[in-house]
């Protein structure tokens, strides 16, 4: 089992289950243009967590890590026309190319995009949101997650991308980024106000995860 076929799978999923329209495509093309990193979620991840918020009627949604927005798109698309997503974002260039993207997909009357970093402005955020995606700098996950559900309201879905890299999570010695996964699991670990596990996943991305939670 190789990467190629993981590609490969991913590409016949896309085929069969998600379609991804003109702006979305465009969103990834434009934040290739502007030299931002392919970093993005993928095409049937994005529409994982389009389906996620969509399951529970999510109407206010936080992101924190907004790259150009791909992901952003995706879930936008889950809120209706009084929903609303905050996104995160450090880098004033990303957040303007994610800016230009999200109007190409009609969603910027519904989302907002934050420049600064995150840990300075999710102290001032107003809750309830009902759906967060974390997808930033890693080191600072644990204290990302604690004002996720602080954030929430009981019944909300976490999501946070890239917690397994390759396996590096199992490593106690690991790099600064792994070992901001890992404080983040040791705190969900004995965190009684979630639910959490993580699943394992393969793809053109290639081999990572996702950890979930629901807040009780
Ligand atoms: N969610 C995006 C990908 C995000 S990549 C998608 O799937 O389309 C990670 C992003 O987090 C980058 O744009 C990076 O600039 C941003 N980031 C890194 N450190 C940050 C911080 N401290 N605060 C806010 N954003 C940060
Ligand atoms: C990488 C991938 C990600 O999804 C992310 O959020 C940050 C970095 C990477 O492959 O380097
Ligand atoms: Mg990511």
């Amino acid at each position: 089992m190789s990467d190629r076929v993981w590609s490969q799978v991913d590409a016949y999923i896309e085929d069969r289950l998600v379609a991804e329209d003109a702006a979305l495509s465009a969103a990834i093309r434009e934040s290739a243009a502007a030299g931002l990193p392919a970093i993005a979620v993928s095409a049937a991840q994005g529409k994982m967590l389009h389906l996620l918020a969509l399951s529970i009627g999510a109407k206010r949604i936080l992101e924190v890590g907004t790259l150009g927005g791909y992901s952003a798109i995706w879930m936008g698309r889950a809120l209706g026309d009084d929903g609303e997503l905050i996104s995160l974002e450090i880098d004033p260039r990303n957040a303007e190319v994610a800016s230009d993207n999200i109007r190409r997909a009609g969603l910027n009357d519904r989302v907002n995009i934050l420049v600064g970093p995150a840990i300075a402005r999710l102290p001032s955020l107003d809750g309830p949101f009902d759906f967060t995606f974390i997808d930033a700098d890693k080191q600072s996950n644990a204290d990302y997650f604690d004002h996720a559900v602080r954030l929430s309201r009981r019944g909300a879905v976490i999501v946070v991308d890239n917690v397994i890299r390759n396996g590096d999570v199992i490593d106690p010695g690991g790099n600064a980024q792994v070992q901001g996964v890992r404080r983040m699991m040791d705190a969900i670990s004995k965190d009684k106000r979630v639910s959490a596990t993580a699943v394992q996943t393969v793809g053109n991305k290639g081999y990572d995860g996702f950890l979930i939670a629901v807040v009780l």
